[in-house]
């Protein structure tokens, strides 16, 4: 049922990442999830044609700015996650795929280039928001931020979107050597193997509590009648 966007204009904020890092846990707790591939480099979909892609996850790789509202409609009828990978531009595809979503995660490296870009979706669900008369839950999530060090930047973007009232998840998305490999594997992040990728239980420990966010920030939403 609920449907989930990645949005971010500016191009490699981490959004193709974290779509799947959300779509293969949701998938390996049993739930069925529709991914929407509205990137035109179209990772995720190249990601389904390989082996080990779990049955109860679907990817629907042709869509356009006519067809994306149907397939949303469609896929949130028959799954009971959708996730949509937008393209890393401002445009009508986007808007009209935060215009039907529950949850919009706005993923942001440490950079005021992706912040821009950041702040740039914000202006864009607001006014979604309003025109369709409904709050449109969102959230920022850090991106490729380092597993050793809190930086400094980073506790100033957070001390930054706190301060704007912005919502951010707790969970950042660590920079990891298994965030990439999954792409080039195939199957869910949890089935990468050991020998061949560093760290995959820690990736696998950190998208679970992205993860486990996403749930808690969906149950809020439905609890104040955004998400029926
Ligand atoms: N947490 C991470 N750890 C390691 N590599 C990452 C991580 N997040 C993103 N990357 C890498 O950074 C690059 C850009 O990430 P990604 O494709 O997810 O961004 P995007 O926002 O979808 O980009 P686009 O706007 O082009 O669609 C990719 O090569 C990806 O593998
Ligand atoms: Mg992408």
């Amino acid at each position: 049922m609920p449907v989930i966007a990645f949005a971010n204009p500016k191009g490699g904020a981490g959004k193709t990442t974290s779509a799947l890092l959300l779509a293969s846990e949701l998938a390996s707790r049993g739930a069925s999830v529709t991914i929407i591939d509205a990137d035109p480099e179209k990772w995720i979909s190249q990601w389904g044609a390989l082996p080990g892609r779990p049955t109860n996850i679907t990817i629907v790789s042709e869509v356009t700015e006519e067809s994306i509202v149907d397939q949303i409609e469609t896929a949130a009828a028959e799954a009971q996650f959708v996730v949509i990978d937008l393209e890393g531009t401002a445009s009508l595809m986007v808007a009209n795929a935060i215009g039907m979503s529950d949850l919009v995660i706005i993923p942001t490296q440490g950079s005021s280039m992706d912040a821009k870009g950041a702040a740039k979706t914000i202006r864009l669900i607001r006014n979604q928001a309003r025109m369709a008369r409904r709050d449109i839950s969102h959230a920022v999530l850090l991106t490729r931020t380092s597993a050793a060090v809190a930086s400094r930047a980073i506790r100033n973007v957070r001390e930054q979107l706190d301060q704007a009232g912005i919502p951010v998840f707790g969970a950042s998305i660590i920079e990891r050597a298994a965030y990439r490999d999954i792409l080039d594997y195939g199957g869910l992040l949890e089935d990468l193997d050991r020998d061949l990728v560093s760290n995959v239980d820690k990736a696998v420990e950190n998208a679970r509590a992205f993860v486990g966010e996403v749930v808690e920030r969906l149950k809020a939403a439905r609890a104040t009648g955004e998400v029926e």
